[in-house]
């Protein structure tokens, strides 16, 4: 069965199709890397910025000098440690990936995720598969096939369905292409395990927030205005905003005491709960007709970094200028 699904998703990406696949982090968007035309759809499906770059997902490290050229040693080192893996290596990029896949950088993002359907699909398939998170442009990622054909659906030529996602946060994206590497983006692999692997610290881009182009302010966003609130304030938080009309859900690690008229969405329970249960609870909270969700950030160590970084984006200004899609 599950190989039959992999053979028609490969036979839909040899065709210039569309192929939605599990990852281990979220549900990626996938087109053949190679072909030009097929990877303009992924943008027109999303109806995102044609100069957001794309990250190519390989079923082999061993692929890498395809893709990339100047590959450094670190970059060498992080593959052996963490893939497959949620992490992502922005390297020079080869002469053959089209300027539709990297925005027209002279860089490219590459990744080889741990999900099994997703190894399989990519083996098979053997060349490399652009993708960016399923979901409609500023909405928030799928963690789902169901999120996926609910933002996408016809728009997509076939859906793999692996189940939820065992990681539930984007992919760290590390720069290797200076002289010191640089997290762009705090994602599934924590910064420590990277500075582990390669012996010395590695660099944050501003403040250990996502500097990838095409990050944007209001990124991760469910349609509910999203507040962080420390645990200590909840309970008073809720209470004001109950009495001012609103429909409030509450996202936290551990269960808090709340009025009977607010929606306590499931307990987490730890970071790695929180990534997890994220994206979910925010999309939860939207079809429960919440239009505030008050979330308790988890401590800002390990993944709870990226869970941070993607509450600290779902409750930015959606109005801001930063708002607008970035120039090449
Ligand atoms: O976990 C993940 O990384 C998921 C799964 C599907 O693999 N993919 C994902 O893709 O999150 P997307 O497109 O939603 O986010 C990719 C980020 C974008 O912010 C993009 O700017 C950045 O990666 N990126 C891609 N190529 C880059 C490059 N050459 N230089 C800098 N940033 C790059
Ligand atoms: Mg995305």
């Amino acid at each position: 069965m599950l190989d039959a699904a992999v053979e028609r998703a490969v036979a839909a990406l040899r065709g210039g199709g569309l192929v939605a696949f599990p990852t281990e982090t979220v549900y990626g968007l996938g087109a053949d890397a190679s072909s030009p035309a097929a990877v303009r759809r992924i943008f027109a499906a999303k109806g995102r910025p044609p100069s957001h770059p794309l990250i190519v997902h390989l079923g082999d490290a061993g692929l890498v000098d395809t893709w990339a050229v100047d590959v450094p040693r670190d970059a060498r080192h992080l593959a052996d440690a963490c893939w497959p893996g949620p992490l992502t290596l922005v390297l020079h990029r080869a002469a053959l990936v089209p300027d539709e896949v990297t925005g027209g950088r002279e860089t490219v993002g590459l990744r080889v995720p741990a999900q099994p359907l997703a190894l399989a699909m990519l083996r098979r398939f053997g060349g490399g598969v652009a993708a960016p998170s399923a979901n409609r442009f500023g909405r928030v990622s799928p963690t789902t096939a169901a999120d996926v054909a609910a933002d996408l659906g016809p728009a997509v030529d076939l859906i793999l369905d692996g189940g939820p996602c065992t990681v539930g946060v984007e992919s760290t994206i590390v720069d290797l292409t200076g002289p010191t590497p640089t997290v762009l983006r705090p994602g599934g692999i924590p910064v420590d395990a990277l500075e582990a692997v390669l012996g010395r610290p590695v660099a944050l881009a501003a403040g250990g927030e996502s500097r990838a182009p095409g990050m944007l302010p209001s990124h991760y966003a469910p349609a509910a205005r999203v507040e962080l609130v420390a645990a200590a304030d909840v309970a008073a938080r809720v209470t004001a905003l109950l009495e001012a009309g609103h429909h409030v859900a509450v996202l936290s690690e551990a269960a808090v005491a709340l009025p009977p008229t607010a929606v306590a969405l499931p307990p987490v329970g730890d970071a790695e709960g929180y990534a997890r249960a994220l994206y979910a609870h925010l999309r939860l909270a939207d079809r429960l007709g919440a239009d505030v969700v008050v979330a308790v950030p988890p401590a800002e160590v390990g993944i709870g970094a990226a869970v941070c970084d993607r509450l600290r984006k779902a409750a930015a200004p959606r109005d801001a200028p930063g708002d607008e899609p970035e120039g090449p």
